[in-house]
């Protein structure tokens, strides 16, 4: 079995200690540990198109993982830009199990018939099978305010690295870190947490998504176990994971209650995954013919003055 960890925040930073606290754990439960520090990747944007970029490198370190942890910084109440850009340019369609699922499917099909099947939604080169193998993940944010509601968003955002490869998810947690580069290997406390979730982990790499057992706090959500929860019209839902809630006042405190039905909603199940594409399968069917985009955008095109920074 072999954990690949993330760290997302400095060299020696306090989420790489926590980081290297869980990986060791994990390495003491028999695994074969490694990480990627996220400062050493090349990630490029369009205007950076023709430099390196070592997205799809990640995402093969990824793929032949049998489970990741991912520590992470707070930026800003949420992750650093540069995860969701990575999350951005190494995941999407092509690591989603039910997209690659299908496609693989077609591929199949298209062999016995001995016919071209073409993905309605593009998906048509090489879908990789071990997209489809079982994952695990661990999740740790850290960050420098004492206040929990200045790292709200950080766990949220580490997500959506796991669920559409539909990772389960075995642990995660969320500590303050006092000052200093790595000043968080002086709370013994929040190491040995590091550690738990790092054993939590290796021991159930391998398994299947539905026979790994989350070990870490209930949380509000009973799919991600997380808080954050938005009031959508009449109802509650995961800001997380999409799972749908009702709010109910019990003792004049508010909670929500999560039915089975609504948590099939988050996308930690493949039942949402599935709908997910079923849906984009339709709004394919949908798409205004080119000419007709045309005719209509043109108007757009040059409406706007854009500014660009100065190259050399
Ligand atoms: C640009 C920036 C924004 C930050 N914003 C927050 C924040 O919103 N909430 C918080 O708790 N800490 C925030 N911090 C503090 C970091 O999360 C904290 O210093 C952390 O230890 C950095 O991780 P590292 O030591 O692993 O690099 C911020 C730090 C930087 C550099």
């Amino acid at each position: 079995m072999r954990l690949l960890g993330l760290a997302c925040g400095q060299q020696e930073g306090s989420a790489e200690v926590l980081l290297k606290a869980a990986l060791t754990a994990a390495a003491r439960e028999g695994t074969a540990v490694e990480m990627v520090r996220l400062t050493d990747l090349s990630l490029v944007t369009a205007a950076t198109a023709d430099a390196r970029d070592d997205a799809a490198w990640f995402c093969d370190q990824l793929l032949d993982a049998d489970g990741v942890i991912v520590s992470s910084p707070t930026y800003t109440r949420s992750a650093p830009g540069a995860l969701k850009l990575l999350i951005d340019r190494a995941f999407g369609p092509r690591t989603d199990v039910v997209f690659v699922r299908e496609a693989l499917a077609r591929r199949e099909h298209g062999r016995a018939e001995q016919e071209e099947t073409r993905s309605p939604l593009g998906l048509d080169t090489a879908p990789d099978p071990r997209v489809l193998k079982p994952r695990v993940a661990g999740f740790i944010a850290v960050g420098g305010c004492p206040s929990p509601h200045w790292r709200t968003l950080t766990l949220p955002t580490l997500h959506a690295l796991a669920f559409p490869l539909h990772m389960a998810v075995a642990d995660q947690m969320e500590v303050p870190t006092p000052g200093g580069l790595g000043g968080i290997a002086t709370d013994p406390v929040a190491v040995a947490r590091a550690e738990r979730l790092g054993g939590a982990v290796a021991r159930q790499l391998g398994l299947p998504h539905d026979e790994v057992r989350f070990l870490g706090e209930p949380g509000t959500c009973p799919m991600c176990h997380l808080d954050l929860i938005v009031l959508r019209g009449d109802h509650a839902e995961c800001g997380t994971c999409g799972a749908e809630g009702r709010f109910v006042v019990v003792d004049g405190a508010v909670r929500v209650d999560f039915s089975p039905t609504g948590t099939a909603s988050s996308v930690h199940t493949l039942t949402e995954l599935d709908a997910h594409y079923r849906e984009l399968l339709g709004t394919a069917a949908l798409e205004p013919d080119p000419q007709e985009i045309d005719k209509h955008a043109a108007a757009f095109r040059d409406s706007v003055r854009v500014l660009r920074p100065p190259r050399p």
